[in-house]
């Protein structure tokens, strides 16, 4: 008899069943999950970074270090689940937008238009980068994910499931095209999207965008208060004559010398009325009360002729303004402030495709971290580097040390034998911190302070012998580094090595057994406390070993303080 005959389950079986419906998912999205090899491939192989030195910048020791990781982001986010978990201020992601146009592959195919599993794929490609990158997010963190028409179906409801829809910010539609896509059937696509999450909207806060051009334009004047702009003191429409408004209608006398009103007439002080050009009787906008009041700082008299005025009061506006859910202005053209921009930086045709406006990425940090002047920034499908180059331009504007980590393979970029990463990414940021020829005037655009550091992602074996433990220790160091922020070497000894940073951080690292003693006389010698990170082949940090020294320590076992997150994740 099949189970599907309720008549014969026994009472438990029903409970246990009805408890199963009853906790099936009941609104959201259900996809088929595809299995991804980049992801398998973390059951036998665990990544780790490695730097490429001669690749890095260094400019200034005292600006923060910023990191481009060349890899898979599925590597790339489960490293960053070690060294960054909790961190991060602020995720800006623009993802292949799944258009079947060979500009997306998974398992290494292109995913056609025809494929049946396109969405279930994209689906589960982006499912697994989305729940890493949400544990590195601050609880006052916001992630935003740009996306056009192909997947912002299926997005928004992965973000509502992922992120909680209570935490959904905002929708925001953007212009980015405006002239309209040329090959659409029906409609000429014009524009794409930004949703905007925060981790937990309790901590989220937000900032205003800086005023338009044309708003700074309009509002052009400013005093102690805020920018505003002029508008007549004198009533018109509706409610403006003496008749409708008695209250309103009474004469103004004002010393131009002294910038004093009265209400009585006096020596030294002009009669200004409400008239309006034909002669006719108006009211004024305010009753004498709040006139007296406020003179001062919101109204304003000019002479037109002898002993003739025109008064005017403040019409305000704050510095800032609530963004708008509709973005259109010239600035979010992809094509001039995108692909142009960037053949200008590298001095290159067909530089790459698609990148974003740097401007609609500056606007969209702007919100995210204006206030934030440390914040960390990443961007995990950084293509041509647009968000590292918007960071650097909103610490200029705005003042700061916000830093970023971009992540991009290094694919072709289209069939062309351009790398991402390393032909467009890091010479865009390169040139950027460096400064660029504008050629039409052979000026230089930016030269900034800052620097960056290059790694590529690389593999331990993950089974877990002695050997292969201390496989992970001896290439930790870089992750070590990155996870304390400390990369300035200041001793290498055979068997340990001792980091510093420019805010005091020391950082110790012990590879070995035969490290502890020749660490141990260092440390008394330099007399400062350490983050020690000691080779163990289990949980233990060694305290016994550092015990006439344990006041100048904090110990940390490794590779166990990584295993565990790995173990976590790759469960
Ligand atoms: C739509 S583009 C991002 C463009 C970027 N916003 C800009 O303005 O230049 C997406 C980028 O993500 C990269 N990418 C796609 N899948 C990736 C993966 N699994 N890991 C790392 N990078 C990936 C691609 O190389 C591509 O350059």
């Amino acid at each position: 008899m099949g189970k599907e005959n309720f008549e014969n389950w026994s009472k438990e079986e029903l409970i246990r069943e009805v408890n199963k419906l009853k906790k099936r998912k009941k609104y959201g999205i259900v996809w088929e999950e595809k299995a991804e090899k980049v992801a398998k491939f973390c059951k036998e192989k665990l990544p780790v970074l490695e730097e490429i030195k001669s690749k890095e910048i260094k400019k200034d020791d005292k600006k923060p270090v910023n990191i481009l990781i060349e890899g898979d982001n599925y590597h790339a986010l489960s490293v960053l689940n070690y060294t960054h978990r909790g961190v991060i201020d602020v995720i800006y992601i623009d993802p292949p937008y799944n258009t079947g146009n060979k500009s997306w592959t998974y398992n290494n195919d292109y995913v056609e238009k025809e494929d049946s599993w396109r969405h279930s794929k994209w689906l589960s490609f982006m499912s697994k980068r989305l729940y890493l990158a949400k544990n590195l997010l601050k609880q006052s963190g916001i992630i935003i994910v740009t996306i056009d028409d192909y997947e912002i179906g299926p997005l928004r409801l992965l973000m509502d499931e992922i992120f909680g829809e209570q935490n959904r910010l905002g929708l925001v539609t953007i212009m980015h095209n405006p002239r309209g896509r040329s090959d659409d059937k029906f409609f000429a696509t014009s524009h794409e999207y930004a949703l905007f999450y925060g981790k937990n909207s309790k901590f989220t806060k937000t900032n205003k965008l800086t005023l338009t051009d044309e708003q700074a334009e309009q509002f052009h004047f400013e005093d102690e208060i805020s920018r505003y702009r002029l508008l007549p003191f004198k009533r018109t429409g509706s409610n403006s004559t003496p008749k409708e408004r008695p209250n309103l209608y009474y004469p103004i006398y004002y010393n131009e010398k002294q910038n004093e009103i009265s209400f009585e007439q006096k020596k030294g002080f002009d009669e200004i009325l409400p008239m309006d050009s034909n002669g006719g009787k108006r009211v004024w906008r305010w009753g004498k009360e709040s006139l007296l009041e406020r003179f001062k700082t919101e109204i304003v008299i000019k002479k037109i002729a002898a002993k003739k005025y025109s008064v005017f009061t403040k019409d305000r506006i704050k510095e800032g303004r609530r963004p708008k859910t509709v973005w259109v202005n010239p600035k979010y053209d992809a094509s001039s402030h995108g692909t142009i921009l960037v053949q200008k930086i590298l001095n290159k045709v067909k530089a790459f495709d698609y990148p974003k406006s740097l401007f609609a990425v500056c606007d969209c940090l702007e919100i995210a971290a204006k206030d934030k002047k440390n914040a960390i920034i990443l961007d995990f499908f950084a293509g041509s580097g647009t968000t590292g180059h918007a960071v650097l331009e909103i610490n200029e504007r705005f003042g700061g040390d916000r830093k970023f980590i971009l992540c991009t393979n290094n694919e072709e970029n289209n069939g062309t034998a351009t790398k991402i990463a390393e032909d467009v990414c890091y010479p865009r940021i390169k040139n950027v911190l460096d400064g660029y020829l504008k050629k039409s005037k052979g000026k230089l655009i930016y030269n900034l302070p800052g620097g960056l550091k290059y790694y590529k992602t690389e593999f331990v074996d993950a089974e877990q012998t002695d050997i292969n433990k201390k496989k992970l220790v001896d290439k930790s160091t870089e992750m070590l580094c990155l996870k304390e922020d400390c990369f300035d070497l200041v001793k290498k000894g055979k068997f340990y090595q001792i980091f510093t940073n420019s805010r005091g951080k020391n950082l110790g690292i012990i590879y070995e057994d035969e490290g502890i003693e020749p660490f141990k006389k260092e440390l008394r010698k330099i007399n400062k406390k350490f983050v020690v990170y000691v080779f163990s082949l289990d949980e233990s940090a060694r305290e016994e070993e550092f015990e006439g020294v344990s006041d100048l320590v904090g110990l940390k076992p490794i590779p166990a303080v990584i295993l565990n997150v790995y173990k976590r994740i790759f469960k």
